[in-house]
């Protein structure tokens, strides 16, 4: 995918499709073009423990079932210095001369489903993966026992083809280990280890296997079954992950320590073979297609979907949908639930023929806009389209309503519907009409913040009264001006709160929210203002008790607050002449 351009219903997407430089309507693999090639490389589908030449057929299943040349590999890359394939091939199939074709294909909705990648353990120097060749990794295991792998099934060890008699798996090898940052479980790799293990008790009865692993993840439907079978076929089990691995430079033979955490010993285990269990990591194409689609990540690195639970396939840029690894690590059966779901929700999209927007899009005063453009860049969606000396247009179809172009406009010139400026005037003056030194004024956002104190009051905890709490879609609609004013109405603390950094509901509005309250900070220190009466703070929906301890924070914060330093910032924040028509709106609402 090179570039896409529109909105839900309305995507234009530009698609590469690569050159392969054979007719695949002629080519009838009849492999004489391979057996001609000088060229050898190593097979990335045999995970490099066979060769490939550079004209090939990239795995026994593709279809279509045809030779593809590489270009990068072939001859010098220029055919003419070679060219014995084009000369071997009856079916005169071979075409130096083929290009990379751009195909425009214009679409409704779009499933992402770019599958992941495969952490690569060199980095464990420990584990001595590439040092010593009997350390494999599960996937290379998977080429070594699969019969139409490079030994045909034979399981062999690579460095004297003898088949190994005592196997040692180690687990969890670039999965739950922050100093590498992959702080998450991979899902599949505790499975995958036990199937490998019952194969090789199926193939091999003699082989010996030991999995040293932190907690067995069994929890699918008969996975329990399958890890008692394992056992029950001698597979040992041992709870604690190995510190380091030795090799005996003659036999080749692989001694493994580690601290067996039942008996808290530290014990020395001889090997023949030893496999790394590895985890996933998010596809390498992640970062493009983020950035072609507008998506945003986890920590963990994969996609972040609209809603967690309720809609978890859906990305938060509307009529794009994921499907498989790109969004968390899951097996083949989830893989295959989610992909359903996944079509199903664009075949529901499609088959409406319309889409219903959210009744809290933003609407642009075409008089009042100045075609700054400051609108366009802070929009997580790209639904503000604007160009040079031009009005700003919305784009309702892709707006979700988080306001943070409202909260950038400059000139009021954006309204957000059912959340606008004036309405928030009107409820920070009334809030703080009476008595505004004792209250802890408090914007929250819809989704994390204002639900987590939800959270706080049903699970009946307790934290100071002198919170005051107003509702805003997304941390990013507070605006530089709904705090000034919550300022000049006398408020002591002005806390502004959203969800955690990567899990803003509008993919990084969040991020508009720090920069504005630095901005803010800076401000209120120019006109002596202490900043820190301005506080950020991320609370999930489900930290309660982080609300109820950041309220308590506030209100020591509010205590030590003098009257003199209240009314400083009333006055030295007042507002601006330009101004006025926002006070004439606002005084009407409260009116
Ligand atoms: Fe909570 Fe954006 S939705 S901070």
């Amino acid at each position: 995918m090179e570039e896409v351009s529109g909105y839900i219903g309305n995507f234009t997407i530009t698609i590469r499709k690569k050159a392969r430089y054979v007719d695949t309507s002629v080519c009838n693999a009849c492999a004489e073009c391979a057996n001609v090639c000088p060229v050898l490389k190593p097979d990335e589908y045999q995970m490099g423990l066979s060769t490939r030449k550079a004209i090939y057929i990239p795995f026994p299943q593709a279809v279509p079932c045809s030779y593809i040349l590489n270009m990068d590999d072939c001859l010098g890359n220029n055919p003419i210095a070679c060219g014995k394939c084009a000369e071997a091939c009856e079916q005169d199939a071979i075409n130096y001369d083929d290009e990379d074709e751009l195909i425009k294909r214009e679409v409704g909705a779009v499933i992402v489903a770019i599958g992941l990648d495969v952490y690569d353990p060199t980095e464990m120097d420990e584990y001595g993966y590439t040092r010593y060749d009997n350390v494999i990794t599960s996937m290379e295991f998977e080429r070594l026992i699969c019969a139409g792998g490079p030994t045909e099934g034979h399981f062999v060890r690579p460095s004297d083809h003898e088949r190994p008699k005592r196997i040692g798996f180690i687990q969890c090898v670039g999965s739950r280990n922050p100093e590498i940052g992959r702080p998450y479980c991979s899902n599949i790799c505790c499975m995958n280890t036990i199937k490998d293990t019952l194969l090789l008790a199926d193939h091999y009865p003699d082989v010996q296997c030991s999995v040293f692993y932190q907690d067995i993840r069994a929890f699918g439907k008969s996975f329990e079954d399958m890890f008692q079978r394992s056992k029950e076929a001698g597979t040992r089990y041992i709870r604690g992950l190995p510190g380091d691995i030795e090799e005996d430079p003659e036999t080749r033979n692989l001694t493994l320590i580690a601290e067996n955490t039942t008996t808290g010993q530290i014990e020395r285990h001889e090997f023949d073979m030893i496999v790394l269990s590895v985890g996933v990591v998010p596809p390498k194409d992640l970062a493009k297609i983020s950035g072609l689609l507008t998506l945003s990540k986890t920590s963990d690195g994969f996609f972040m979907e609209s809603h967690p639970k309720l809609k978890p396939v859906d990305a938060p840029t509307r009529g794009i949908f994921f499907a498989g690894f790109c969004e968390a690590p899951k097996d083949i059966k989830d893989s295959v639930c989610q992909a359903g779901a996944a079509s199903s929700r664009a075949g529901a999209l499609l088959n409406k023929g319309q889409v219903q927007v959210e009744a809290i899009t933003s609407v642009i005063d075409a008089d009042a806009c100045r075609k700054c453009g400051a609108c366009a860049p802070v929009c997580p969606y790209s639904a503000i389209k604007w160009k040079k000396g031009e009005v700003a247009v919305v784009i309702e179809a892709a707006c979700a309503g988080c306001g943070n172009c409202g909260a950038a406009c400059n000139f009021d010139a954006i309204t957000m519907r059912h959340f606008t400026d004036a309405q928030y005037l009107a409820q920070i003056r009334a809030i703080l009409a009476e008595d505004p030194q004792d209250k802890v004024f408090v914007f929250a956002c819809n989704w994390c913040s204002y639900s987590g104190g939800d959270m706080a009051g049903i699970s009946r905890m307790t934290y100071p009264a002198s919170n005051r709490l107003v509702r805003t879609m997304c941390s990013a609609r507070v605006s530089e001006e709904m705090v000034l004013e919550a300022f000049r109405c006398g408020a002591p603390v002005v806390l502004v709160s959203g969800c955690h950094y990567a899990d803003c509901h509008y993919i990084n509005a969040n991020r508009q929210t720090v920069k504005r309250v630095q901005r803010l900070w800076n401000k209120l220190e120019k006109a002596g203002v202490r900043p820190e009466r301005l506080q950020l703070e991320w609370i999930s929906a489900a930290e309660g008790q982080k609300f109820a301890k950041v309220m308590g924070q506030m209100e020591e914060l509010r205590k030590t607050v003098t009257k003199e330093e209240i009314e400083h910032a009333m006055e030295a924040l007042k507002p601006k002449p330009r101004k006025a028509k926002k006070e004439k709106e606002a005084a009407a609402v409260t009116g």
